[in-house]
């Protein structure tokens, strides 16, 4: 059975969630809080386990120390047998880990009050898309994606939870000057994963010798990853997760989109991309 889903002010979210709008909005974030917060599919679970071993100094075993979801809250959400995410961070030490796939506009306000240091990833728009729909083919708590081609104009018209892709990177891209938000591309951490961990072992205020920089490199590499139970959602029960229809771990590559649009797909979307992004800064460097 899938969730069903509902509007939050105009953004579609699975619901119920066990928590009400307004406790989450209300959240009590602490000033040590590091939020990573990413539109979904560009690229969390992967920053999440970058993150955890600069904050560790590259203790492997201290990072197995507890799947994914059980390590970093995720704060406006709850996985089955787990308490909620809000639950979790309130119950977790200091400092914490947290992650969010809210717009900026959704984010409870206590983060920015206290400045609290956030992560943002983007990921390119296509291969994001194509991340998403075979994740919702997989994962019962979202909606079922339908076909590729409905799919496809259904992310476009930003009709899936979360809200729409575009409205979520250029939120985040127009506060990150504002706040401190150290805003990542996915595609910059596959050509170079060396200085995009530099970067962000340089915003959490940790230095970190080559050795250990090389140790994290190679164990948030896809393939290592994809064979770590405590990274791979391997722990969720099957009738959420399903990864014999698609594995959470599925490609980790840059431009699997080729495989899934078609020219004509390829073309409405550049075009209706010109449209939505004509008002930013951000620029993706992918060819489009
Ligand atoms: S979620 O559900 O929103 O938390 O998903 P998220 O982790 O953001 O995105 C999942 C996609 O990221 C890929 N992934 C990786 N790529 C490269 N390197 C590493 N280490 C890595 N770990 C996860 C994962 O395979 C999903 O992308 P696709 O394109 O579907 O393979």
């Amino acid at each position: 059975k899938r969730v069903s889903v509902d509007y939050v002010q105009g953004i579609l979210q699975p619901t119920p969630t066990c928590e009400t709008w307004d406790q989450i909005w209300n959240f009590q974030a602490k000033p040590d809080d590091l939020l990573i917060s990413t539109y979904p599919k560009a690229g969390t679970t992967w920053t999440q386990e970058i993150v955890d071993l600069i904050h560790n100094g590259g203790d492997v075993k201290n990072s197995e120390r507890a799947p994914t979801h059980i390590r970093f809250p995720f704060i406006e959400w709850i996985f089955p047998s787990v308490v909620s995410g809000l639950e979790q961070a309130n119950e977790m030490p200091s400092p914490r880990i947290l992650k969010t796939h809210l717009p900026i506009h959704l984010l409870p306000p206590s983060f920015l009050e206290k400045n609290c240091k956030i992560i943002y990833v983007a990921r390119n728009p296509k291969d994001n898309m194509v991340s998403y729909y075979h994740f919702q083919r997989m994962n019962k708590g979202l909606p079922d994606p339908g076909t590729w081609e409905e799919y496809f104009e259904t992310f476009l018209a930003g009709k899936v939870c979360w809200g729409s892709w575009y409205d979520h990177v250029k939120g985040w891209w127009e506060a990150k000057d504002q706040h401190r938000i150290l805003y990542l591309f996915y595609e910059e951490m596959k050509k170079n994963p060396k200085h995009e961990i530099q970067k962000l072992a340089e915003f959490m205020g940790k230095t970190l010798d080559d050795e250990v920089l090389e140790k994290i490199v190679h164990h948030t590499s896809f393939d290592v990853m994809k064979q770590n139970p405590m990274a791979n959602y391997s722990s969720i029960p099957t009738e959420v997760m399903n990864h014999s229809i698609s594995p959470f771990m599925r490609k980790g590559t840059v431009g699997d989109w080729k495989k899934h649009f078609t020219v004509a797909q390829n073309e409405r979307f550049d075009e209706d991309y010109k449209e939505k992004m004509a008002d930013t800064s951000l620029t993706f460097h992918f060819q489009l």
